[in-house]
C-alpha cells in the first residue's frame, strides 16, 4: 500500500491507479461525513453538552441528597416511612428528587447509549442493547415519577 498526502503530485509513487492508494486528508480539511450518517441536526453535540451540564447539576443534587440522607442528623437509622412521607410534604423535596431521578436516569441513560455504540460492533447487538436500555430507563423512569406524584402519607 501507499501512502501519500492528498493533493501532492506523488514525485515519489507515481501509479496513482492503483486502487490500494491510501489518501491522507490535509491536516484542516473538514470531515465529510456518509451521507447517510448525516442528520440535519447536531444531536451528537447536544448530547455532549447536556452530559457536562447534567453532570453539573447532578454534584449538587447528589451531594445535597448523601449529606441529608445518610449523614446528617444520625444519617440513614433515622429513615422510614414517616421521615419519607414528612420529606415529601415539601414541593420543594419532591421536586429535588424528582430532578435527581430524570437527570440521573437520562445522564446514564444516554452514556450506556454512548458505550454501546463505542463497544458493540455488530448492528443487531447494538439495536438490542439500545432496546433493552431504552425499555429498562422507560420503566425506570415512569415507576419513579409515578411513586413521587402520587405517594400517600395515609396509606
Ligand atoms: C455526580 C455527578 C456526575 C458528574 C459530574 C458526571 C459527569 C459525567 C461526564 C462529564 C460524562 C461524559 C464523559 C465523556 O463524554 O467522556 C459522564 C459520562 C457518564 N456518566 Fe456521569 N456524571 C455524574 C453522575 C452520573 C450518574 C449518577 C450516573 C448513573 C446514573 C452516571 C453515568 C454515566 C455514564 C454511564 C457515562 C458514560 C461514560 C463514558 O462515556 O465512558 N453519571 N458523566
Amino acid at each position: 500500500m501507499t501512502i501519500a498526502p492528498a493533493g501532492t503530485s506523488g514525485s515519489l509513487e507515481q501509479d496513482d491507479s492503483r486502487s490500494d492508494r491510501l489518501v491522507l486528508e490535509k491536516p484542516r480539511t473538514r470531515r465529510q461525513r456518509p451521507s447517510s450518517q448525516r442528520s440535519g441536526t447536531n444531536f451528537e453535540m447536544y448530547s455532549w453538552i447536556f452530559m457536562r451540564m447534567s453532570g453539573l447539576l447532578l454534584v449538587v443534587l447528589v451531594l445535597g441528597h448523601l449529606l441529608i440522607m445518610n449523614i446528617l442528623d444520625g444519617g440513614v437509622n433515622r429513615i422510614n416511612f414517616s421521615f419519607v412521607a414528612g420529606r415529601w410534604a415539601s414541593p420543594f423535596w419532591r421536586t429535588w428528587d424528582l430532578a435527581q431521578l430524570w437527570l440521573a436516569m437520562l445522564h446514564g441513560t444516554n452514556g450506556m447509549r454512548v458505550i454501546i455504540n463505542d463497544y458493540a460492533e455488530r448492528d443487531g447487538t447494538r439495536f438490542w442493547l439500545k432496546m433493552l436500555l431504552y425499555t429498562s430507563s422507560f420503566l425506570v423512569l415512569l415507576l419513579g415519577t409515578l411513586v413521587i406524584f402520587t405517594f400517600d402519607p395515609n396509606i
